[in-house]
């Protein structure tokens, strides 16, 4: 159990950003009394109230804070209390102007919005580390602080910044990375063009070029590395000094797959790995539930199968979106419980009560613009009341199987400029594989390529473009011990620096999947291409987005598909090798290889033969799998959990065996789950196993 849990006595969290200083003092006796009414145990105070505490520059006033502090722990309410680093005051900009962030053009923004300072500026840090120690050094024994929350969902307005201050903290952090210019010089294949450095001073982050050109890919790839790495710097710094002064657990929030940020770096500074995930309605009604899942299933993945925070979600409707849609009845619950099935030991919205002006005054809450007399707060008490009972799924974890390799640098790299086609991104890929094994109701985790993939038997890599030889390595040592991998088209074709791997596409995993590629024929938008299928797929087949020349294929290779029109006619589309055991202990997994985009039917024979032969089940043995019906397992020691999320319009049988959480019924396989219902079913586990 993590020590937030421990400190709300054992209990899921439940809550949200609290902003007291929109509100006059009046009513904020009225919020906690809701607060306790609706079961709420967690807030998270202060993140965007720097203007508040500090009126002018090193004049602090916390007695409103006090205040607030107070009113809460008297109500029995904690806190997660930010340090307020996410958005300096309008007078820190105007004192500062160099301290705001200037885009690839070379325009400064402005201030007015959020998070408007760029990530090197020194007197940002030094502002903000002040203002860090003075927080600290009031609140640290606070008993109403369970846990501090540094910043907020760092870089989502200012992932990077081109001035000069960063262009020299860029210069030093390739300087600690390559030691000598000539090493830059080689890493970033400068004999080409012309862009051969001779002083360090050359260096610039990659500017707009002139016009109808490409930056240097390396450049880019480097900048992405630089500026994710340049605001870690900025939280390592924060959190040092809250873990200097008090105790209570650091975290910051994540947004799920957020492209800016390497959260496998970013996860191992966190005590507790925090997220915010909101519905994207432009995704349709199963297209975001999956997201919801999917993004659940990263945060898990980073915090390593141990329990995490969902910092924010929505009850309904957001107010960033195009248009933005309400949830149906049931729709929060839902998921708030799919969070939880995927590993969260809670669930906090953002925000408690909705705010009357300001940008997000349209952004549902869990205390509507409508007040308590509104469907909208008696389903937040309700939520309240669900998650206590929950309190025995704290602490446990996932049971995956099944993994997506995924490396924010393969993730930049692979969508850099001038590649054989731009139809190939990286979230479309993993999106596809993930919601095809989710629609079949297996559940996925994610992992870095490189870090120990011993307790998956199944290891997909859609768009690994860009593999170290230690990951390469990795997913062949997966195969040795008997496992399986699945790989697309575009994986492992160059090193760290972008360079292409020689010998033959997919360079780095030619040799574990037994095909050399010559040449690639991207498709045009309207074009497909037939496939014909053979051994374990049938059926009539597609691709679309790319075909290959692979010019030879290993002994051990089966041809699953081959081009039957097309540039490429007759050759292979899709293969499995299986190679026999070998002398070093290697007993011989799976290797499939895709070399096109095959269309749905086809992608989920792949997908779900190779989980079957290597012997991986969904959750529960369910013959056709329902469409809408999510089931998803967490452990302890001694309970198994299983989560059944029914969002279909009609019920479903569950076959599990225990006890219902929710309704404290005993469940069993007969039991159906009603439509748009949930049940946790608790059951002992028996010895050595399920
Ligand atoms: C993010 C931020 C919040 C708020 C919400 C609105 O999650 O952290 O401050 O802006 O989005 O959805």
């Amino acid at each position: 159990m993590s020590r937030v849990t421990a400190a709300l006595g054992g209990r899921l969290a439940f809550g949200g950003d609290y902003n007291p200083e929109q509100w006059p003092e009046d009513v904020w006796a009225s919020d906690v009394a809701l607060m306790k009414e609706a079961g709420v145990n967690l807030v998270s105070l202060g993140i965007f109230s720097w203007a508040w505490l500090e009126p002018k520059a090193g004049r602090y006033e916390f007695g409103w804070l006090d205040k607030i502090l107070g009113l809460l722990h008297d109500g029995g309410i904690a806190v997660d209390l930010a340090n307020a680093s996410a958005t300096p005051p309008p007078w820190f900009s105007v004192a500062h102007p160099d301290s705001l962030p200037v885009d690839v053009d070379g325009v400064r923004r402005s201030y007015g919005g959020r998070q408007a300072f760029c990530p090197s500026s020194p007197e940002y840090r030094a502002a903000a580390a002040a203002l860090t120690e003075a927080i600290v050094a009031r609140y640290a024994d606070h008993p109403a602080v369970v846990m501090w929350h540094v910043h907020n969902e760092y870089g989502c307005h200012n992932w990077n910044c081109y001035c000069d201050t960063s262009a020299a903290a860029f210069r030093s952090w390739l300087q600690r990375r390559y030691g000598e210019l000539e090493v830059l010089n080689d890493a970033w294949g400068t004999a080409f063009w012309s862009q051969r450095y001779y002083d360090w001073d050359e260096v610039i982050p990659p500017r707009r070029p002139s016009y109808n050109t490409f930056a240097n890919p390396t450049q880019q790839l480097d900048f992405a590395r630089f500026s994710s790495d340049e605001l870690l710097d900025c939280y390592r710094a924060e959190a040092a000094i809250i873990r200097a002064g008090a105790s209570q657990p650091v975290t910051t929030n994540f947004m799920d797959f957020f492209k800016p940020l390497d959260y496998w770096s970013w996860a191992q500074e966190m005590d507790l790995v925090s997220n915010d995930n909101y519905r994207l309605g432009h995704l349709g009604g199963t297209g975001a539930t999956h997201n919801l899942s999917m993004s659940a299933d990263l945060i898990r993945s980073l915090s390593d199968t141990a329990p995490w925070l969902l910092m924010e979600h929505s009850t309904s409707a957001v107010n960033w979106q195009p248009r933005n849609v309400p949830k149906a009845a049931g729709q929060m619950r839902r998921d708030s419980l799919s969070h939880v099935s995927r590993g969260a030991d809670g669930a906090l919205f953002f925000q408690w009560r909705a705010s009357r002006a300001g940008a997000e005054k349209f952004h549902s809450a869990l205390l509507p613009h409508a007040g308590t007399t509104s469907s909208r707060w008696r389903e937040v008490c309700e939520l309240g009341a669900d998650l206590v009972k929950l309190a025995p799924v704290a602490g446990s974890r996932g049971t995956a199987r099944i993994a997506i390799a995924f490396d924010w640098n393969a993730w930049w790299g692979v969508e850099l400029d001038s590649h054989p086609s731009t139809d190939i991104d990286m979230m479309t890929a993993v999106r596809r594989w993930h919601r095809t094994l989710w629609e079949h109701g297996h559940t996925v985790d994610f992992v870095h390529p490189g870090r120990d993939l011993d307790r998956y038997q199944v290891v997909l890599v859609p768009s690994l473009y860009l593999v170290t030889d230690e990951a390469a390595a990795s997913l062949a040592a997966v195969v040795a011990r008997g496992g399986t991998v699945v790989v697309n088209h575009f994986s492992g074709i160059v090193d760290e620096n972008d360079h292409i791997r020689l010998g033959g596409y997919p360079g780095a995993f030619t040799d574990l999947l037994g095909v050399r590629t010559e040449e690639f024929g991207p498709l045009l938008p309207d074009q497909q291409v037939t496939l014909t299928l053979a051994g374990d797929l049938v059926g009539a087949a597609t691709g679309t987005v790319w075909t290959e020349l692979i010019g030879t294929a290993d002994h051990d290779v089966e041809v699953l598909a081959t081009f039957a029109d097309g540039m490429f006619a007759g050759r292979p589309a899709i293969t499995r090798r299986r190679p026999e055991p070998g002398p070093q202990g290697s007993v011989g997994g799976v290797a499939w290889y895709l070399a096109t985009v095959p269309d749905d039917a086809t992608l989920s024979g792949v997908l779900l033969t190779a989980c079957r032969q290597a012997g991986v089940a969904p959750a529960l043995d369910i013959a056709d799998w329902p469409a809408g019906l999510e089931v998803v397992v967490r452990e302890n020691d001694d309970t198994r959990f299983v989560f059944a999320l029914n969002a279909a319009d009609s019920d479903v049988a569950v076959p599990a065996t225990g006890t219902d959480l929710l309704t404290g019924a005993a469940w069993s396989p007969e039991s159906r789950l009603a439509a748009g219902g949930a049940a946790v079913i608790a059951a002992r586990r028996t010895p050595g196993g399920g």
